[in-house]
This record gives structure tokens, C-alpha cells and sequence, in this order.
């Protein structure tokens, strides 16, 4: 209920949560728009506890920075209630419910402007202890807001026992708080990451079917790779957010540290990452995604050019391969054309190479060296070192796999024999692999798999999905690169 009072008048109501209802309502006196959060009565029975939220509340206004939707004003009465800057835009928990995960660069935005708000807080010895995506609001200019600072914080352990729930959000709070243990800046880094592992991935780190399942994993289980939710996610930050989520509080990162890395990453790469970001991903995150893609598969793109020309080789195959992941779109067209471009240049050069070998050829016949032995040994010979171009991989995508080929070999163990390089990615993801009857691990193969030249039968089996079975060749120095979208059947 919105309480009797003088000064603001009720607009209407924005929410309500586990600690209260908040509306938008008007400053009567100052003629601007606040919010008004108005605590659940249950939690502030105690007397001590209504002087400590009183208290709380009047530190937590003298914080002022720009990614801290500030307090102004704390009123005590018969229900009491905080007052707060307006904050247009939606809270992190609308984009996440939408879209799952967010790209890259937004992503960078995001944790970059939080980590600021957490630093500001805790210069002023303030926690937050409820970080999660609907206390974070992305307002109309790229700000990323931080709300509802400090209300867990003044509603105690006392008030737990009063109220007999649990304050902080199962998901997102710190092993240290489900133990009860000593709570400090760190909590909210703990917090912080499970927010950015789940907009990295779309999913919880410490995912569990009710709150005591989750909280249970929170303690005990470590979470999966974030490359192995979302294969797209760049390594700095999938390994910044696992840090976050180490259990023991001294073990986390320092923010500025975190801030550090992540700027050096920037700089390095020369990327572009500012509010402009999440402006133009919050106006249109299907077309803010697009461009992206379109941005870090050139990235990639160039980076596995370089390395080719470097003549590292491993290197090349895992920027082509990630270049690939964020090719889904108008990008793909592009480089078909720049590939085929490449390829009728070798083609061209592979000619010119067969005039010459015919002409040495039929002199070498006419002069009666040519003996048979020779060429059979020059044919058996493993061809080292493997060159790969960009032309190999994009000709060969999709034109080696067939439904009814049917001769299926083993490659060879015993001797060497030439090699080839299998890349695979399926839709959904984490999918088993199986190649001529070898396990070998699940997708996506991120990393380009030395595999015997020959034909195999692959089948690729995933929990949910038909089985897809083809045979493909691996060619001698060649790579393969597979996607595969595979078909969904009803569980029942
Ligand atoms: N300062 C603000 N400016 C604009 N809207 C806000 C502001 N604070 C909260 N809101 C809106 O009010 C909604 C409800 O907020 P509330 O804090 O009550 O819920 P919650 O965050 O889901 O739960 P909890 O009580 O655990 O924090 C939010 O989802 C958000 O849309
Ligand atoms: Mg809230």
C-alpha cells in the first residue's frame, strides 16, 4: 500500500519483491519523478532493526555514483520507505529473459560499469548482497544501474529469524551467506559472477531444481567452463567470471585487477567497447547482435589470416573455427565470395604448377631417367608440414558428407599415415561424437582433431535429439569443417 504522506504522490506501481512493492510517484516539492520503495512491515518488526535500517539507509544516500541509483530520502513512520532516483529503461532480468545470452562487447560494457558501482560501494564500506539481473537497470543512455543498494544489507540475520526467509536470491548468493559465514565485499563479487556467468550463458553456474538444491551447489559443485554453455564467449571473460565464483572469499579477484585485464584485452585488440554498446544493443538486440557477429568475425578472421601467414598452422585452424561461430549471418557471404576469390588464384597458380611438372615430365622421359620405383615412393611419403588455407576449409564444408557412401574404413594404427583435421559444431551444443566407433568427446571440437586420412561412419548422439549418422572423408591435409543442426524429438 502506498503510504500517507505529504510530499510524493503514487503514479503507480512498478513491482514488487521478496523486500517490498516500488512505485514511480512524483516529488511533489522538487517536481521531479522518484520511486518509492515501501518494506514489507514483517521485516522491520524489532525496534533495533527499524533504527539500523534508518541508519543504513542514511549512509548508503551518501553514496553518489553514476552506476548506483541513489537514495534520496528514507522515511520513517508507520510504513516506512525509501526514496529513490527514477531509473527508465528495464532491469537486466527483461533482456535476459528474452534473449538468453548477450554478445561480447555488451557483455564487457556491463561488467566494466557494474564492477565501477561495486568499487564506489565498497570505498564507503557498503555491501549490496542481493546483486542479480532485476537490480540492475539499463537506463536510456548505456548506464547500468545498481538498485536497491544496501536493502539486504540492513534487513540482517536477525530479521531471517523474524521473518523466516531467506534474503538474497538463491541463485546468485555467496557460499559464505548460505553458511552464514562472515559476509564482506567479496559476497558481492560471488553475486556479481553468477549475474555475468548467466547473461554469458543463458544459464545459472550452480543450476538445481529448488532453492536448498541450489544453494547446495553453490557450497559443493564447481560450474562448467561458460566456453562450454556458449562456445562464442570470449576466453577473458569466461575465465574473469569463473574467478568470481571461486568458494573461498580471499580467492577472489580484486575488481581492479578485473578491470585492468579487461582493458588491456580492449586495448590490445583494438576493439570498440563504450555505453554506445548497450544503447544500441538495448534499442534493437537483434540488430545490435548482427552487427556484432559481423564485427568479431572479421576480428577473428584477421587474426587467423595473420597467423596463416605466420605459418602457425594450430593457431590459424582456432580463429578460422571461432571466426566461424559469429558467421551465421550476412557474414557467411561475404567470405564465401573472399574465399572463392583465394581459390580461383590457387587454382590458377595449381595450373601453372601442372604445365611445369608435365614439361620436367617429358623431358625427363625422353631422356630415359624416368623409373617407376621412384614415383611410388614419392607417393607414399607423409606430406610435412601441414598447410592449410582458408580455401581448403571453406571448399570442403558440407561436399564430403554423404548419407549413402557406404565403405567405411579404420584408419591405419600401426604406421604413420597421412593426416587430416576435423572441426565439428552441432546446434544445440555438447553433443557426443563417435568416428569410425571412436569416442571423440562432445561439440563443439573447438580445436582442430588430427585424424588418420580415410572415410569413416560419424554419428553424433545428443540426449533430446535424433541421431544423425553420415560418412564423411578426411583428406590427406585438408580440415573438415561440420555444422550440424540437429533434430529435436519429444521426451516423453
Ligand atoms: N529505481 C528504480 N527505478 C525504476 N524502476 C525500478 C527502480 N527500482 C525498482 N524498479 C522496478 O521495480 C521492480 C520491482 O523491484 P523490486 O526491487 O521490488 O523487485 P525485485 O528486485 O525483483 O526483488 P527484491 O525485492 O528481491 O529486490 C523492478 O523489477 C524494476 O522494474
Ligand atoms: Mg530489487
Amino acid at each position: 500500500m502506498f503510504p500517507d504522506n505529504d510530499r510524493y504522490q503514487c503514479e503507480r506501481e512498478l513491482g514488487s519483491g521478496a523486500m517490498g512493492t516500488v512505485y514511480l510517484a512524483k516529488d511533489t516539492k522538487l517536481k521531479r519523478n522518484v520511486t518509492i520503495k515501501v518494506l514489507h512491515p514483517h521485516l522491520l518488526v524489532k525496534d533495533t532493526l527499524r533504527k539500523r535500517f534508518l541508519n543504513e539507509a542514511r549512509a548508503i544516500a551518501s553514496v553518489n555514483h553514476p552506476n548506483i541509483v541513489s537514495l534520496y530520502d528514507v522515511v520513517d513512520g508507520e510504513h516506512p520507505f525509501l526514496v529513490m532516483e527514477y531509473i527508465q529503461g528495464h532491469t537486466l532480468e527483461h533482456y535476459l529473459a528474452k534473449n538468453a545470452s548477450l554478445p561480447n562487447l555488451v557483455l564487457f560494457e556491463l561488467t566494466q560499469q557494474l564492477l565501477e558501482g561495486l568499487a564506489a560501494a565498497h570505498e564507503s564500506h557498503i555491501i549490496h548482497r542481493d546483486i542479480k539481473p532485476s537490480n540492475i537497470i539499463i537506463d536510456p543512455r548505456g548506464y547500468v544501474k545498481i538498485t536497491d543498494f544496501g536493502v539486504a544489507h540492513i534487513l540482517n540475520q536477525d530479521t531471517l529469524t523474524v521473518s523466516g526467509q531467506i534474503l538474497g536470491t538463491p541463485q546468485y548468493i555467496s557460499p559464505e551467506v548460505v553458511k552464514m559465514g562472515c559476509l564482506s565485499d567479496k559476497s558481492d563479487l560471488f553475486s556479481a559472477g553468477c549475474l555475468l556467468y548467466r547473461a554469458a550463458t543463458g544459464t545459472s553456474p550452480f543450476p538445481g531444481d529448488n532453492p536448498h538444491h541450489v544453494m547446495q551447489n553453490i557450497c559443493n559443485t564447481s560450474p562448467q567452463e561458460p566456453s562450454e554453455q556458449n562456445p562464442k564467449i570470449f576466453a577473458v571473460l569466461g575465465e574473469t567470471f569463473i574467478s568470481l565464483l571461486a568458494k573461498k572469499p580471499e580467492e577472489r579477484p580484486a575488481i581492479k585487477s578485473i578491470q585492468d585485464k579487461l582493458v588491456r584485452f580492449i586495448t590490445e585488440s583494438e576493439l570498440q567497447v563504450s555505453r554506445q554498446n548497450l544503447l544500441d544493443y538495448t534499442s534493437s538486440p537483434a540488430d545490435y547482435t548482427r552487427k556484432e557477429n559481423h564485427i568479431l568475425y572479421s576480428y577473428y578472421h584477421k587474426k587467423a589470416q595473420k597467423a596463416e601467414r605466420n605459418g602457425n598452422t594450430t593457431q590459424a585452424h582456432r580463429y578460422f573455427y571461432q571466426a566461424g561461430l559469429f558467421n551465421e549471418d550476412s557474414g557467411t557471404k561475404k567470405w564465401v565470395q573472399q574465399k572463392s576469390f583465394s581459390f580461383n588464384k590457387t587454382a590458377f597458380l595449381s595450373f601453372l604448377a601442372g604445365v611445369c611438372c608435365l614439361g620436367l615430365f617429358a623431358f625427363l622421359f625422353y631422356d630415359g631417367l624416368f623409373q617407376k620405383e621412384n614415383v611410388t615412393h614419392a607417393n607414399s611419403q607423409i606430406q610435412e608440414p601441414l598447410v592449410l588455407s582458408a580455401d581448403t576449409i571453406i571448399t570442403k564444408t558440407k561436399i564430403e558428407v554423404s548419407d549413402t557412401e557406404s565403405v567405411v574404413t579404420q584408419p591405419p594404427t600401426t604406421k604413420p599415415s597421412p593426416k587430416g583435421f576435423l572441426l565439428i559444431k552441432t546446434r544445440p551444443p555438447f553433443a557426443q561424437i563417435f568416428l569410425g566407433g571412436k569416442d571423440l568427446g562432445k561439440t563443439p571440437l573447438s580445436t582442430p582433431t588430427r585424424i588418420n586420412a580415410g572415410i569413416y561412419k560419424l554419428v553424433i548422439q545428443k540426449k533430446g535429439c535424433k541421431t544423425l549418422q553420415k560418412t564423411i572423408r578426411i583428406s590427406k591435409n585438408d580440415t573438415l569443417i561440420l555444422a550440424f543442426e540437429l533434430e529435436r524429438i519429444d521426451l516423453e
